[in-house]
């Protein structure tokens, strides 16, 4: 999801992968800015994997080897059996030996099945391996061996009866993996979205002229999120990268009557460097202090990768800081027993799903554990 300026401007990479003549061209066009990509930084980038399987790595891992890799890495958000519905749509279930003979999966049609998983969804088994060598697991990508990476796919697939128990997947035979997928034949391009062979119609079927004069000033809105789902996950307003145009809409407070008055919102707030609510007590001096130290921590929990799994106010996988910082309010050695658990890794307490151990040092740990035990204040 980067665009070419972007990848432009982090190092003159985008334009190196398109054609190398045209970079040399792009880095005059913007003196100063950006270099060549070396060899190297082109490789670490060039990990897809196509459906013909150019691209795809040599190496092995066996479902069983899989398996340890799932139960370890991935069960936590997924479920044992890939079946899960809290962190993602399940990934395995829905499919048939029936399938497997037909290419296609029958239930995509019924309207009365209730999920659509990624095996019931997936046509090439190319996209499942680089998709979890590339984005898996969620606060570690890229961090699986070539070998985890083909032993959890062929665990994924055992799972939903594709594969047998002792199957050993290889970049050898993966080919024959792709020739039983259950919905291999249920993808097409035939349609505009994508104009393909069949498609009968080259065009788009969306047709859409610019505004180039008289355009309206401001966007009408025609839809909003209900009251009650508005703040669901959190204030979006603070989710959003913190450079660039995109903001969010501010959702701890009610819809703005329009669009001007939400941006103007954000501006005023951005201008005076503040979070969305000041908090009543941050006045004082020490409340001041506290504030400096809160952001440190804050830091550190995205340094660490924290917030893929815990939000500020709101759930995601674990509790948010907020419910934490609550739950330990007034108690003694609060602070030695969050370093520990932090590191430590937890279960039980909050819930079905477990804290993996957490690889950050003693004095980050007590740092983020000092914050909690304040009241996680922003
Ligand atoms: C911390 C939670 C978490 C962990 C741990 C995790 N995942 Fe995921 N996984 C997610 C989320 C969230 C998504 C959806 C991401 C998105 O759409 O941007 C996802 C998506 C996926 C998908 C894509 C499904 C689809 O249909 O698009 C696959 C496959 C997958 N994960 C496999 C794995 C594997 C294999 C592991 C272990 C190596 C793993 N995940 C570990 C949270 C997690
Ligand atoms: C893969 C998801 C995940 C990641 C990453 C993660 N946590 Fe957690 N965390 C959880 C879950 C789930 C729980 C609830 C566990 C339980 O019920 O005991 C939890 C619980 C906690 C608790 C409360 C423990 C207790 O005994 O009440 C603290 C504190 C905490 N996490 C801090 C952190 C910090 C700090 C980091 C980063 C260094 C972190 N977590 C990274 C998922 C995660």
């Amino acid at each position: 999801m980067f665009s070419c300026r972007e990848l432009l401007i982090a190092a003159g990479l985008c334009a190196v992968l398109v054609a190398p003549a045209q970079a040399l061209a792009q880095a005059d066009a913007y003196p100063g800015i950006g270099r060549a990509a070396t060899a190297k930084e082109v490789t670490a980038w060039d990990i897809d994997v196509r459906p013909d399987f150019k691209g795809l790595p040599p190496g092995a891992g066996s479902v069983a080897s899989g398996m340890q890799v799932w139960e370890s890495k991935c069960a936590s958000c997924h479920g044992v059996f890939g079946e899960s519905n809290e962190i993602f749509m399940p990934i395995v279930g829905g499919t048939t030996k029936d399938d497997m003979e037909s290419g296609r999966v029958a239930r995509l049609r019924d309207a009365d099945y209730p999920a659509r998983t990624t095996l019931m969804k997936l046509s090439s088994v190319s996209t499942l391996w680089d998709y979890i060598n590339r984005a898996m697991p969620w606060a570690q990508p890229k961090s699986l061996s070539t070998e985890e990476v083909y032993g959890v796919t062929a665990y994924i697939l055992n799972m939903g009866g594709i594969v047998g128990d002792d199957f050993v997947m290889s970049d050898r035979n993966i080919a024959e993996v792709q020739a039983r997928l259950p919905n291999r034949h249920g993808k097409s391009a035939d349609h505009a979205l994508w104009p393909g062979a069949g498609a009968g119609q080259r065009e788009p079927d969306v047709q859409a002229t610019a505004c180039m004069k008289d355009c309206a000033k401001e966007p009408e809105l025609r839809s909003f999120l209900p009251d009650h789902a508005r703040n669901a996950h959190g204030n979006l307003a603070k989710q959003n990268r913190t450079v660039g145009a995109q903001r969010g809409a501010d959702t701890s407070q009610p819809p703005a009557a329009s669009l001007q008055a939400n941006a103007a919102r954000a501006d005023t707030r951005a201008a005076a460097g503040q979070p969305a609510k000041m908090n009543a007590a941050a006045s004082g001096a020490g409340a001041k202090a506290q504030a400096k130290s809160g952001a440190a921590a804050i830091a550190l929990t995205r340094k660490h990768s924290c917030v893929a799994c815990h939000g500020m106010e709101s759930k995601i996988v674990g509790p948010s800081f907020r419910e934490v910082a609550g739950k330990y309010a007034g108690r003694v050695n609060t602070v030695a027993y969050l370093a520990r658990k932090i590191k430590a890794g937890s279960s039980g307490v909050w819930g079905a799903v477990p804290m993996p151990a957490q690889a950050l040092g003693e004095t980050d740990a007590q740092a983020i554990a000092q914050w909690l035990a304040d009241g996680a204040s922003e």
